[in-house]
């Protein structure tokens, strides 16, 4: 089995962020999301991956490399316009070949990865080699992760029979049959092929990766589905993205490995990595302290990610993702936030007191 994770699109949702750097490689607890997805495949067992690249394609590639680094082999697959999921499928075929694969979000995570999918997937696949007295049982087309949400409408929603196989799938329906959203890993066999080729792009211009299962569905193909355990955040957007953080964050080890002064306390999880310095601080985790970071003077709340080589100094800063290089200086209360690489965020002495600002294009500034 073969994976292919899709790290192209044009994340508008995360811009400026995603103006000069791919959404997929925005960190959750110091790591690119993109990084715990492949993690996630190869613990399933998948180490054959492909990956989507569209304008963001050589950063992603200089982060990611061949993919040895997280046990994988990587392939890039690049997508010259975002023209939908659908499409994905379309120009990985020749990379994909006649394997099975798992389709997977690059800028979604789950709490438990995709091994339990794929292990649902093989045994449904050996059960159909062997017929049972009703007649062959047929292999499933497609196998779909569902889980419940309190606002269907603004998901693809399946709808199941009472063995729990998908009879039909709605796009953001106004009268949801279900609350079951489609997630965003899809399992498939090479029926899937002939469907993506087989669709139009809908209404918004995309090859929609829910057409080609629903024309699975109406030519009587098996499509099966299974409800998600735990938790699965999709990070396009800043809060989602924050959430992931502070989830992932929950499950670090706590462990010490730069210098923090006889002045700083710290207390729960947090992660100081080699090369960081705490100074005079105190510091409530779970948090993370990347390599060559500074934290002097300044009180460091839950659910923080500091990257490598930022500084926070003389601040009060929580539930919070500052990219590496940034500096935070004499901010009395910071939360809540996403702060770019390199980014500048300081209480300035200059007279007239006002605030100055060099914003970037599509950023978002809320004063308290
Ligand atoms: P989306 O988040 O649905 O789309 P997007 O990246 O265009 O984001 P936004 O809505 O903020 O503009 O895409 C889901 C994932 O699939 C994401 O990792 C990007 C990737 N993708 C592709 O690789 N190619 C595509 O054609 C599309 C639509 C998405």
């Amino acid at each position: 089995m073969k994976g292919l994770i899709l790290a192209g699109g044009s994340g508008t949702r995360l811009r400026p962020i995603t103006h000069t750097s791919a959404k997929q490689l925005v960190p959750v607890a110091n790591v690119p999301i993109l990084f715990h997805g492949i993690s996630h495949l190869v613990a399933a067992g998948i180490t054959d991956i492909g990956i989507i690249t569209g304008e963001t394609g050589a950063e992603v590639t200089a982060a990611v490399g061949d993919g040895s680094a997280l046990g994988a082999r990587v392939t890039y697959i690049p997508q010259d316009e975002p023209r939908g999921l659908a499409d994905c499928v379309l120009i990985a075929r020749d990379y994909l070949g006649d394997d099975p694969f798992v389709m997977y979000l690059g800028d979604n995570m789950l709490q438990h990865g995709v091994t339990e999918l794929v292990e649902a997937f093989e045994l449904a696949a050996r059960t159909s080699e062997h017929p049972t007295l009703d007649g062959p049982v047929p292999l499933p087309a497609a196998q779909l992760l569902l889980t419940p949400v309190p606002d269907p409408h603004r998901f693809g929603v399946a709808e199941l029979d009472a063995e729990g196989r998908v009879v039909q799938l709605v796009e953001k329906p106004e009268d949801p049959p279900s609350d079951l959203a489609l997630v965003g890993v899809y399992l498939f066999t090479t029926a899937v092929h002939e469907a993506v080729r087989a669709i139009r792009p809908s209404a918004r211009g995309e090859l929609e990766i829910t057409d080609a299962i629903q024309w699975l569905l109406d030519r009587g193909e098996r499509v099966d589905a299974q409800i998600l355990d735990g938790w699965w955040i999709d990070t396009g957007k800043k809060d989602p993205l924050l959430e992931a953080n502070r989830l992932v964050l929950e499950t670090i080890e706590p462990r010490v490995e730069g210098t923090v002064d006889g002045a700083s306390r710290l207390e729960g999880r947090v992660v100081i990595e080699a090369g960081a310095t705490v100074v005079d601080s105190h510091l409530r985790g779970p948090i993370i302290v990347g390599p060559g970071a500074e934290v002097r003077s300044s009180f460091i709340g839950p659910s923080t990610a500091i990257g490598a080589d930022c500084r926070i100094l003389h601040s009060e800063l929580e539930h919070s993702v500052v990219l590496e290089g940034a500096t935070v200086e004499g901010v009395a209360r910071l939360s809540d936030s996403l702060v770019g690489r390199g980014a500048v965020v300081r209480r300035s002495e200059q007279r007239p007191r006002a605030t100055r600002l060099l914003v970037g294009d599509d950023s978002v500034v809320e004063l308290g």
